[in-house]
């Protein structure tokens, strides 16, 4: 079992896979950054897939797969099944903007996935393009049919923005909801990587619009999952996630480890160390090493602030893995 030095347990480990993404969200990346981390300086799936034994080893239950967008790397299918072949039992779930998930889903649920979680921001075509710049909506609208054809259990994440799809909120949910899909709506975290003309909806504007039409009542939260969750009358499920209120840190079981190999304690933290001499030396040892040295710095509290000035890391979702 992995405790952290606040005496939290720690089962989480979420993977990026890569930076890059083939979308340019407003909220994340509207600007190609100026450049890509080169190929050669990114873990291989065999030096990720070393790391992540040491901490199945070390007592992680639940690794979700990230980006950028993950499916851009080519293999993740057979990455998955690494993984899942390693332990019976494991939670192996993915984050995925969707646009290529149609002709991959059935390889990866034989793999071993069983869960996505897929950003619908919009119903929309022309309103799905503005928060893309690109044309998405009928191949993500694909990859979530084909998901849940192929038995993956879909999850839908939204950002709810000003003037762009504040209208459309009971929409997206009814969309998800017909198909018995659960939804998070996600408030928008500022930071300098996003559209600064960006303004996202807050938890209570949220709940405002969807009680313009349901009814619900309030769940709290459900183990460590940083979703708020409210009940329908007719038993349908919509979350919140609003890190503005800063009270999710208390029950924070996961850590995040970058394409590059940094492993990361908390979002918005500088405090990261790197896994990748251990790794490529296949030094197991010293990959353990590392990984309980960065559980131990794992601060109490995340660090991100809504106020650009007070930001203590610069790094960018798409690097983090959100
Ligand atoms: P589940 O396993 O389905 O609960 O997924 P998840 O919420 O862990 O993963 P997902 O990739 O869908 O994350 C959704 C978003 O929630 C993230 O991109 C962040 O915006 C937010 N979020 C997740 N974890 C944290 C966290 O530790 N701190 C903060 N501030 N936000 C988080
Ligand atoms: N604020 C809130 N959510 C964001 N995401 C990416 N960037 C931000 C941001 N700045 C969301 C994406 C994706 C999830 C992993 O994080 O919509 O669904
Ligand atoms: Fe890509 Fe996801 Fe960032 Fe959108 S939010 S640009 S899909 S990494």
């Amino acid at each position: 079992m992995l405790i952290d030095g606040h005496g939290r347990e720690v089962s989480y480990l979420r993977v990026s896979v890569t930076e890059r993404c083939n979308f340019r969200c407003q909220y994340c990346m509207p600007e190609k950054p100026f450049s890509w981390v080169p190929k050669e300086k990114l873990l291989s799936f065999e030096e990720l897939f070393l790391f992540i034994k040491v901490a199945i080893d070390e007592g992680i239950k639940k690794i979700r797969i990230t980006g950028g967008e993950p499916l851009l790397r080519h293999g993740l299918d057979e990455f998955i099944g690494m993984i899942n072949a390693y332990k019976s039992g494991l939670d192996i779930a993915l984050t995925t903007n969707g646009f290529l998930l149609a002709d991959v889903a059935q390889k990866l649920y034989d793999a071993g996935l069983k869960r996505v979680n897929i950003s619908l921001d919009s119903l929309k075509p022309e309103v799905a393009k503005q928060v893309a710049q690109k044309e998405v909506l009928g191949r993500v609208l694909g990859g979530i049919e084909a998901a849940r054809l192929a038995g993956i259990h879909v999850k839908i994440n939204t950002v709810p923005m000003r003037g762009i799809n504040d209208t459309e909120l009971l929409d997206i949910m009814e969309y998800a909801k017909a198909r018995n899909m659960p939804i998070r709506f996600i408030e928008y975290m500022e930071n300098h990587h996003a559209n600064p003309d960006l303004k996202g909806l807050k938890s209570e504007e949220i709940k405002a619009i969807i009680g313009t039409k349901y009814a619900f009542e309030e769940m709290g939260r459900q183990g460590a999952s940083p979703a708020q969750l409210y009940r329908l009358e007719d038993g349908y499920v919509f979350g919140i996630i609003d890190p503005h209120k800063h009270d999710f840190c208390e029950t924070c079981n996961r850590i995040r480890l970058t394409a590059e190999g940094m492993l990361i304690p908390c979002l918005y933290f500088d405090e990261a160390m790197s896994i990748k001499d251990a790794v490529r030396k296949g030094d197991v040892a010293g990959a353990a090493e590392v990984l309980r040295t960065v559980l131990a710095n794992k601060p109490e509290k995340n660090r991100w602030s809504e106020d650009q000035e007070n930001q203590s890391s610069d790094r960018a979702f798409y690097q983090t893995g959100g």
